[in-house]
């Protein structure tokens, strides 16, 4: 035979994935430059082992540094194998019939030596990078055994396949082209006469156009995936001969049409061998077609995010063999009956979220199937609490959120789901206590947040990593030993609870996010912080990044845990009864920090120096406490003040959702609205000095607000440079001097308060100053002040007249204007103009009014996610 016998053990050469595990487990590992990577020298060398190499074309393949090896590449950052160059001698293997050479792999390619592989039956190129292998289609082509080729993932596009005519694979049964970028018609496109072809994979491949009507002439089709591209349009109509058809798969693309259409130009004769029907966010309108129940193979449907409406055909109950059914996000409106699922034997999957569908199931109905996912978000399963999913014990995802549930929480729902990862009820009106004990529970996550539960918080799931119990009526006080090890987000905000926060938080070393926000907890905050830990890693807070123990009564200086705390973003302690000073070491040891809210508690001390190296805060409110001392000049080091932050601002990784709730009034906003806020609040201390000129730098800022301090010296001429403001309050102060005329530059403000300084001269004139609300309250207690609105003559004015003017504005009440705060968020009102002392009751009630706003921030569990979203099983 031949000189060199290279010859495969096993069924594949899997070096590139070996390399790709090995280089994808090693990553972190300090490397150093050049040299291999261990256990990536081990997969060549275990790979070389597999082979039998008389020839010795891989006798270089020894010693301890593999970067070194002939055709391997190593990154020079990194250490890591980057490229390993396809051997020529594979085209001495004349006989191969199965060849794998998928994987993370970067060859400098040159296929010359595939067409010489002429009984390959098996060709997986996944991954290998073909974008400048100008040859691959005519190397390929020259194939004719060829029945399974892979070529997903390998950087093809248009500019490759435009030159290929007729092909040569006349065996070909799979043609896998998945994840290139082709950004060309499918009509031309070089497989469509294929007559072999059974499964044809072309998902996310950027084709566009329509569906040609080539795709008739393959009658031996079974599989068409088609998913995520940019085709338009039904299929063809005369596809009478696709008998065969198995799983046909065009979610993401733009059908534009009714789905009783598209699915009358399935064959007929395929109805029975359909197994798969998948046109998920397609663009599609209409109703299912009432013959769907004669469809009776069907395992799959999935045809959710688009606009289906009427109701939901009694046929569906028919589909015996359908396991999985998901028609979420449509606005089929029916009432769902028994019949409806009558037959559903092996029905696992099932979701019928966000659409406007009724129960009308008898509570005695015994399903005949058993569930692994059920999900009914958004739908009128209610008010009583579902009795037929009592039958469910397999049930693994559970999704009842928003779905009008009114009715006390079954006692077998803590039985039958007591398998259950994921059980989510929130938005809904559930009543009753929790069990006070939740240990037996396998759930990973349990959200069951916006009822209204009373009783005790439970003992938490031993494998919880996610529990929501916020907005409902919990008192009590915390479980003493709160044991679980894998709780990574804990969130119980606003509910009744009281006691103090036990020590045994401190366990909870994994905690990403903590919420025990509006509550009536008391005592010292928690202390979970000794000195002799100070270097430890993997304690309490070590991980988290989102921190709210906000409107309780809670007492002790700043926590001292939060100097481990690197990730934190996220800081709400405001409205508590916390003292002492706020730490120097913010900025080194919380670099991250964006959020930072402290309002409403007893700090004092000055605003540290450094706190302006926090160079991605971006919302300071350290109001109503008891800070004094001056502003630090070094306030232009706020970076993320500096920005004007725009819609595209990226935010790394916590993009997903924020909400800001306020009160009762629940709102949610978009991350998208949230991260535009820029804010500083160094409201009602007693700061005094002047305000910095570098103030004027922080172009980003939406409000500024430091009123109620004693604050000297003129306002910077530069305000005007604040485009950004939507809110200025600087009143309550001692400022003095005139008005810079550049405050008629702020053309977004809607709240500004000026009132009570003793600042002078002509009110400065502008399209939105004047458009503003409560015009005189604007500028009330500056006796000096003229122009309009305050009436007052500037020519005649003189400052003697001051205490003169201050009586004429104080007849009895005023409607004083609100220090805008948030975008429209919060208005204050109303308060008595007596004398000097109203400034005292001015605080209070301003301390009562003002915003309960605090941001939720949530970031992906991927793990724990992906259950949770859709998609296929
Ligand atoms: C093996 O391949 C190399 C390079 O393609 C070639 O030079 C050599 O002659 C081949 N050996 C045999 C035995 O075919
Ligand atoms: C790695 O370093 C070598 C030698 O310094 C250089 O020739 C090569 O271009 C570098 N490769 C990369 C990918 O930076
Ligand atoms: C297609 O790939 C080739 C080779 O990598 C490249 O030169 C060309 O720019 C690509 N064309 C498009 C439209 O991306
Ligand atoms: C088809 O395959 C044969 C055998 O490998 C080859 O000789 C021929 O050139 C191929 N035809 C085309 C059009 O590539
Ligand atoms: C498909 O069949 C039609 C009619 O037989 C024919 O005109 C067309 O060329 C065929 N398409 C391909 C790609 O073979
Ligand atoms: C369809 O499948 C049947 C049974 O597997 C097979 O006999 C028949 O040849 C197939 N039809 C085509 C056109 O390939
Ligand atoms: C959905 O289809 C309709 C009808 O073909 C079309 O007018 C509309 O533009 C499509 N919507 C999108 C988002 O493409
Ligand atoms: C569906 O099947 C039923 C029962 O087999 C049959 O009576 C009915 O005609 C079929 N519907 C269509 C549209 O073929
Ligand atoms: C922690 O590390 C710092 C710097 O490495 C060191 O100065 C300090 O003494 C250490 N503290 C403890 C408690 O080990
Ligand atoms: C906070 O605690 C103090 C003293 O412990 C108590 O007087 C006050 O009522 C508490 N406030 C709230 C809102 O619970």
């Amino acid at each position: 035979m031949t000189k060199l016998a290279l010859l495969v053990r096993g069924t594949a050469l899997l070096i590139c994935l070996l390399i790709f595990q090995a280089s994808s487990t090693s990553h972190g590992q300090a490397s150093v430059s050049g040299v291999c990577i261990g256990s990536e020298r081990d997969a060549l060398l275990s790979f070389k082992a597999s082979l039998l190499d008389p020839a010795g074309h891989l006798s270089s393949w020894q010693g301890e540094d593999c970067c070194q090896w002939k055709g391997v590449c190593c990154s020079n950052r990194t250490g890591h194998l980057i490229k390993l160059k396809i051997p020529s001698q594979f085209g001495n293997l004349t006989k191969l019939q199965y060849l794998d050479v998928s994987g993370n792999y970067y060859p400098d390619v040159a296929l010359a030596w595939l067409p010489r592989l002429s009984l390959l039956r098996h060709l997986d190129m996944t991954y290998v990078d073909l974008g400048s292998a100008r040859d691959w289609f005519q190397s390929v082509n020259m194939l004719p055994s060829l029945k399974v080729l892979g070529l997903s993932g390998c950087g093809l596009n248009s500019t490759m396949s435009a030159s290929i005519s007729l092909s040569n694979l006349t065996h070909l049964e799979v043609l896998d082209m998945s994840g290139n970028n082709f950004y060309t018609s499918l009509k031309h496109a070089w497989f469509w006469n294929l007559k072999s072809l059974k499964e044809l994979y072309l998902s996310g491949s950027s084709w566009i156009g329509s569906i040609p009507s080539d795709l008739a002439n393959m009658t031996a089709l079974q599989v068409i995936d088609l998913t995520g591209n940019q085709l338009v349009g039904l299929i063809p109509e005369k596809l009478g001969n696709l008998c065969n058809l198995t799983r046909m798969r065009f979610s993401g693309n733009n059908i534009g049409s009714s789905i009783g259409e598209f699915m009358g130009r399935l064959p007929k004769c395929s109805w029975n061998t359909l197994q798969e029907f998948s046109v998920q966010y397609a663009n599609m309108t209409g109703n299912l077609p009432g013959w769907i129940g004669n469809m009776t193979n069907l395992s799959v449907l999935q045809a959710s995010k688009n606009m289906l409406t009427g109701t939901l055909p009694i046929g569906v109950g028919a589909l015996s063999n359908l396991n999985h059914l998901d028609l979420s996000h449509n606005k089929l409106d029916s009432v769902l009956v028994e019949e409806h699922f009558a037959g559903l034997l092996n029905l696992e999957y099932l979701d019928l979220s966000y659409n406007p569908l009724r129960s009308a199931i008898n509570q005695k109905w015994v399903p005949p199937f058993r569930l692994k996912v059920v999900k009914f978000q958004s739908c009128q399963l209610g008010p009583i609490f579902p009795e037929w999913l009592k039958w469910q014990s397999d049930i693994d995802v559970l999704v009842l959120s928003d779905s009008n549930l009114d009715d006390v929480i079954p006692d077998w729902f803590w039985v039958t789901f007591s398998r259950a990862s994921i059980l989510q009820a929130s938005g809904n009106k559930l009543h009753g206590s929790l069990p006070a004990n939740l240990r037996h529970m396998s759930a990973g996550y349990i959200h069951l947040g916006s009822n209204k539960f009373t009783g005790q918080v439970p003992q938490f799931p031993i494998n919880i990593a996610r529990l929501n119990l916020s907005s409902n009526f919990l008192s009590g006080s915390l479980p003493s030993g709160l044991n679980a090890p894998l709780l990574e987000e804990l969130l119980l905000a606003n509910n009744q609870l009281t006691g103090t926060i036990p020590s045994s938080i401190c366990q909870l070393t994994s905690l990403l996010r903590l919420d025990l926000s509006g509550n009536h907890l008391e005592g010292d905050i928690m202390q979970c912080w000794k000195e002799s830990d100070a270097n430890s890693t993997n304690l309490f807070g070590w991980n988290m990044f989102s921190l709210a123990l906000n409107n309780n009564n809670l007492t002790g200086q700043f926590p001292k845990f939060l100097a481990r705390s690197s990730q934190l973003m996220f800081l709400d302690l405001s409205y508590n009864r916390l003292f002492g000073g706020l730490p120097e070491w913010l900025p080194e040891k919380i670099p991250q920090l964006r959020i930072l809210r402290v309002r409403s508690n007893m700090f004092s001390g000055h605003i540290p120096k450094s706190l302006t190296s926090l160079h991605r805060l971006h919302y300071l409110d350290i109001a109503h406490n008891n800070i004094s001392g001056s502003i630090p000049w070094s306030l232009s080091n706020l970076k993320a003040m500096k920005a004007v932050v725009s819609q595209d601002t990226n935010y790394n990784f916590y993009e997903d959702s924020i909400q800001i709730i306020m009160k009762d009034q629940k709102r949610d906003y978009t991350f998208a609205i949230y991260k535009l806020l820029v804010i500083l609040d160094l409201s009602s201390n007693r700061l005094a000095g002047q305000i910095p000129e570098e103030i004027t730098l922080l172009i980003g800022l939406t409000n500024l607000n430091l009123s109620n301090n004693q604050l000297t010296g003129a306002i910077p001429n530069q305000i005007g440079d604040l485009r950004q403001l939507d809110s200025l309050d600087l009143s309550f102060n001692g400022f003095s001097g005139a008005i810079p005329s550049s405050l008629s530059a702020l053309s977004y403000l809607s709240h500004l308060n000026l009132s009570y300084n003793n600042l002078s001269g002509v009110i400065p004139s502008g399209q939105q100053l004047q458009a503003l609300d409560n015009q005189r309250y604007i500028y009330i207690g500056n006796p000096g002040l003229c122009g309009d609105p305050v009436g007052r003559n500037c020519s005649t004015h003189d400052a003697e007249q001051s205490g003169l003017e201050d009586i004429d504005h104080m007849p009895s009440v005023y409607l004083a204007m609100s220090i805008g705060f948030v975008v429209g968020l919060w208005t204050v009102f109303c308060t008595m103009l007596m004398k000097r002392t109203w400034r005292e009751a001015f605080f209070q009630f301003v301390d009562m009014m003002y915003d309960m706003v605090y941001v939720q921030v949530a970031v992906r569990w991927a793990h724990m996610m992906e259950k949770t979203q859709d998609g296929a099983p």
